[in-house]
């Protein structure tokens, strides 16, 4: 059984995986009408992705005998100057869901809540992906200065697979 403060933070959390979502479906939009196809496609994975991280907790809280609370879930931008500002707007979200998951661990062990540790860390793991998928489109990004170069990048984020972080 969870504590009162532990179901309150896993429901913020929900919310966190929600908006990011939410988020990555309004930059899969941006993409879209700028003319990248490739990262449209790439976002739109991210976006079924959290979505997937989302229903975890869901199911993880109402396993547990825990109340859900579904707050309401902010408007994401919708407006880029460039690729690279997007995939650096992504790459700052992820750093910050990283640490409210570091929280959540550090919250489990002062508790002694050794169960949510456990399912927690399937999260941290993901993070580790994650963080580093977008660091590289973004150093990528940083090192093209022409627009092949963006055509090229945004060819091979369209070979991305649902299911994976991998672009070659
Ligand atoms: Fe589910 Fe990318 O955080």
């Amino acid at each position: 059984m969870l504590s009162d403060n532990m179901t309150i933070q896993l429901n913020k959390q929900l919310n966190r995986e929600f908006y990011s979502s939410y988020l990555y479906l309004a930059m899969s939009a941006w993409c879209t009408h700028a003319g990248y196809k490739g990262a449209a496609s790439w976002f739109i994975i991210q976006h079924e992705e959290e979505r997937v991280h989302a229903f975890k907790i869901y199911n993880y809280l109402l396993g547990q005998g825990s109340k859900i609370e579904l707050h309401d879930v902010k408007n994401p931008p919708i407006e880029y100057t460039s690729l690279l500002e997007c995939f650096q707007n992504s790459l700052a979200h992820e750093q910050k869901m990283s640490h409210s998951l570091n929280e959540l661990c550090d919250l489990s062990n002062q508790e002694k809540d050794h169960a949510t540790y456990g399912f927690l860390q399937w999260f941290v793991q993901e993070q580790v992906e994650e963080e580093s998928s977008v660091l590289d489109i973004v150093s990528k990004l940083k090192l093209i200065s022409d627009g092949n170069g963006i055509f090229l990048l945004d060819s091979q984020l369209l070979q991305r697979q649902a299911g994976t972080q991998e672009v070659k």
